[in-house]
C-alpha cells in the first residue's frame, strides 16, 4: 500500500515535468513554419509540433514508467499488462496553434485501472499547470481552484466546441447551442477542450458541453473538474468513462438545468 502511495505521489511531479518539457517543444514552434497534413478531413490537423511534442512525452514515459500502457492521440496504444494507463492529447486546440492562436493546451490524465487517479492540463502560453490528484482538490499552479457558485442557468456563462464532422450535425449539436445560447447568459467556444474542463474548474465558466470528446480530450479535464467541486456526466445526467463520447461539466449547480437544456 505504501507503496502504491509512492508511486502516485512520485507520479504528479513527474507529470508536471513531462508537460513542461513537452511544453517547451510547442512553445518554440508556436507561430512557427511547420509541416501540416489532414487527418479525417481538412478540418482535422495534425502539425509537426503535434508528433514531435507527443515523442517528448512518450519517450519520457517509456524511460520512467516502462511498464505502463498508454493511449495517445496520434500515434495510439501501447499495450502492456498494467493497472496503469497514461492517456495523452499532446496539442489540445491544434487548429488554434496552427493558425496562430495562443490557446491550446497538453492534456495528460493517468488511470489506474477504471479510476483516473491523476490529470495534468498545461495552458501552455499562459504558463499555468492545472493538476489534480484524486482526493486532493484541484489546482492552478499551487492555487487551490474550485467550480463557480452559480445556481441560475440564466446567470451563468458556458462554453462548448465542435467535432470535426460538425457539418453532418451529429447528436444535434447546433440545435443544442442554439438552446443553451437562448437559456445561458453567453456560450464561449475556445477550441480546446481540455481548457474548457480546466476554466469549469477554476470558475469561469459555469458549464461545458460537448457532443462528441476522445478519451485524451476529457480525462485529465474530468478529474479537474471533480477535484474542484463539479460534476461530469453524460447529457442525460449518468455517470460517464473516458470513452464517453458525450461529456456534460458544470459546478453541479446549474446541471439540472443544462440537462434539461440539452434535451432535444
Ligand atoms: C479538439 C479540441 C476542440 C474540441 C474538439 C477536439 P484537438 O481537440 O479539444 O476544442 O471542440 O472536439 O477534437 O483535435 O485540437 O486535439
Ligand atoms: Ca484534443
Ligand atoms: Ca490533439
Amino acid at each position: 500500500f505504501i507503496f502504491a502511495l509512492k508511486t502516485e505521489r512520485i507520479m504528479i511531479k513527474d507529470i508536471l515535468d513531462i508537460a513542461g518539457i513537452a511544453g517547451e517543444i510547442i512553445r518554440n514552434g508556436f507561430g512557427k513554419n511547420f509541416q501540416i497534413e489532414f487527418k479525417t478531413n481538412e478540418k482535422n490537423l495534425v502539425t509537426e509540433i503535434d508528433k514531435k511534442a507527443e515523442k517528448a512525452i512518450l519517450d519520457f514515459i517509456s524511460k520512467k514508467y516502462p511498464a505502463h500502457n498508454i493511449l495517445t492521440e496520434e500515434s495510439g496504444e501501447y499495450k502492456k499488462d498494467s493497472d496503469y494507463l497514461w492517456v495523452i492529447d499532446p496539442i489540445d486546440g491544434t487548429t488554434n496553434f496552427a493558425h496562430g492562436l495562443p490557446i491550446f493546451s497538453i492534456s495528460i490524465g493517468v488511470m489506474k485501472k477504471d479510476e483516473i487517479i491523476a490529470g495534468v492540463v498545461y495552458d501552455v502560453m499562459q504558463n499555468v499547470f492545472y493538476s489534480a490528484e484524486k482526493g486532493s482538490g484541484s489546482f492552478a499552479n499551487e492555487n487551490k481552484i474550485n467550480v463557480s457558485d452559480n445556481n441560475k442557468l440564466g446567470l451563468g456563462v458556458l462554453v462548448t466546441g465542435f467535432p470535426y464532422n460538425i457539418a453532418e450535425n451529429p447528436d444535434n449539436a447546433f440545435e443544442r447551442f442554439e438552446t443553451l445560447t437562448k437559456k445561458a447568459r453567453a456560450v464561449r467556444r475556445l477550441g480546446s477542450a481540455a481548457i474548457d474542463f480546466c476554466y469549469v474548474a477554476r470558475g469561469v465558466f459555469d458549464g461545458f458541453w460537448e457532443v462528441s470528446l476522445q478519451p485524451w480530450d476529457l480525462c485529465a479535464g474530468k478529474l479537474l473538474v471533480e477535484e474542484a467541486g463539479g460534476i461530469v456526466t453524460d447529457f442525460s445526467g449518468n455517470e460517464i468513462d473516458i470513452f464517453s463520447p458525450q461529456i456534460l461539466a458544470s459546478n453541479k449547480k446549474i446541471h439540472q438545468q443544462m440537462i434539461d437544456g440539452l434535451k432535444v
